[in-house]
């Protein structure tokens, strides 16, 4: 028999049903409770609100757990490439051998953007942000694909959302090359997803590229690590973009905006500014005693979680990719050490003790995008790149849920009651 919640409010009670999910807390069922009781909940930040179902990704904060569709972080992280986890994302299961081509092979075959797409990156300023770039662009998708824009039809979903993986690597190289004044280069689809964006950012037309296979795989294990990360605040931007039926691209064009702030994606690339400033070791004391100081606006960036209140798993995998990463370049970063010290004297301090903050995702993955060459301004929009299969997922799963509704929170309103207008001459 199904659990049920009883809330005595608004002069009565009623009862409300507990539902399971597959692993992970139950959830109370409050859909009636207005019609019940004419009382609203009040969560600021969504700290205790499902505000969907989902059988993507499953985190367990306090264990430290990450599972896309039941697979461990770690384990999809050494053995599996970004393309057999955007499948997995999108479809539910691991491809086969066939299907993993054939996905591949699709996913290649829109890689290359609308020529006229280029002049649009001419209207931007020289030194525009990539992510004004990235969001732009990817907002204006839907002017130039048309056909793929009828939410309602699954076909156009499916293709909506090959275009939107295969053309964010060319979008986001060619935010790259025009903050660097060098000529786009087009898409090579001998090459892997990952190789692929790497000579379209690194490389030059008037030079062969060769795509380095250590760089290569922790690329592409740093895209797998972004893939997906249950309903954090880009994706639940995508899903309440569109719940209103709003056209895939301008809703990835939402995510994006939302990954930019500092407490999202933007932190990987304030992490390792912050790393930088820091600079040596002997300084970390006085950051640790300003990241305490209620009275200091600033936070240790790439520290804390809304979800994990254990060591990030991603962080774990982060940091080995770092050592790897070094190993094969042949090169290294006084900043690493810095990073390495910052998070022992934190993980051992009572104030990061208490509120269980330890490193995530963004704390060391600046790092190693540094040591391949990015510029910090480029992190988010890597984020952005590879969390693009998540949001389509996402997307996609919501459309075809059928308890799918316009999103329309509620308030508690603190502000004047009605009163009548005066006129300018007598106020
Ligand atoms: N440095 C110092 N204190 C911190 C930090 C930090 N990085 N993070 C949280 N705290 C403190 C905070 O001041 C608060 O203290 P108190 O209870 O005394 O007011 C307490 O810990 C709880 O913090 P919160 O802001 O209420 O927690 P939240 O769940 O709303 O915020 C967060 C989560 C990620 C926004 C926050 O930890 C933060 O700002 N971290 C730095 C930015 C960062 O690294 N963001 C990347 C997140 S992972 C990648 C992603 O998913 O985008």
């Amino acid at each position: 028999m199904t659990d049920t919640a009883k809330l005595t409010a608004g002069g009565g009670e009623t009862e409300y049903p507990v539902l399971a999910g597959s692993v992970g807390p139950d959830v109370v069922d409050i859909r009636k409770l207005y019609a019940n009781t004419g009382m609203f909940t009040y969560d600021p930040g969504f700290t205790s609100t499902a505000s969907c179902e989902s059988g993507l990704t499953y985190i367990d904060g306090d264990e430290g757990v990450l599972l896309h569709r039941g697979y461990p972080i770690g384990q999809l992280a050494e053995q599996s490439s970004f393309m057999e986890v955007s499948y997995l994302l999108l479809n539910g299961e691991l491809p086969s051998k066939d299907e993993l081509e054939s996905f591949s092979w699709t996913i290649s075959r829109h890689t290359m953007l609308h020529e006229q797409l280029a002049t649009f990156y001419r209207g931007f300023r020289r030194d525009a942000h990539p992510m004004a770039i990235m969001c732009g662009v990817v907002g204006a998708l839907s002017a130039f694909y048309h056909d793929s824009t009828d939410i309602t039809d699954p076909h156009q979903r499916m293709i909506a959302s090959y275009r939107l993986i295969a053309k964010m690597p060319t979008i986001a190289a060619m935010a790259y090359k025009y903050s660097m004044g060098q000529p786009f280069l087009y898409p090579d689809n001998s090459l892997s997803y990952t190789g692929n964006f790497l000579r379209m950012t690194f490389g030059v037309p008037a030079e062969p590229y060769e795509v380095n296979p250590a760089v290569e795989k922790a690329m592409d294990r740093i895209f797998i690590l972004h893939a997906d990360h249950e309903q954090n605040a880009s994706t639940s931007t995508v899903r309440l973009a569109g719940s209103s039926g709003a056209n895939p691209f301008a809703c990835i064009a939402a995510g994006i905006a939302c990954l930019w702030g500092p407490a999202h994606g933007g932190a990987n690339e304030a992490a390792l500014n912050m790393l930088r400033e820091i600079g040596r070791p002997e300084r970390i004391p006085e950051y640790i005693a300003r990241a305490k100081n209620k009275d200091d606006p600033f936070r240790l960036m790439g520290f804390g979680h809304r979800v994990y209140k254990n060591y990030d798993p991603r962080a774990t995998v982060m940091q080995a990719t770092v050592r790897e990463v070094f190993e094969s370049l042949k090169v290294s970063d006084p900043v690493f050490e810095t990073a390495l010290k910052l998070e022992e004297i934190a993980l051992n301090d009572e104030y990061f003790i208490e509120k269980k903050l330890f490193p995530n995702v963004d704390f060391y993955s600046g790092v190693i995008l540094s040591a391949i060459g990015f510029p910090t301004e480029m992190f988010t929009v890597l984020f952005a790149l590879a969390r693009t299969v998540g949001w389509v997922a996402q997307w996609n799963e919501m459309i075809s849920d059928p308890a799918q509704k316009i999103g329309r929170p509620r308030q508690l309103y603190t502000g004047p009651t009605q009163r009548d207008y005066v006129p300018v001459e007598q106020r």
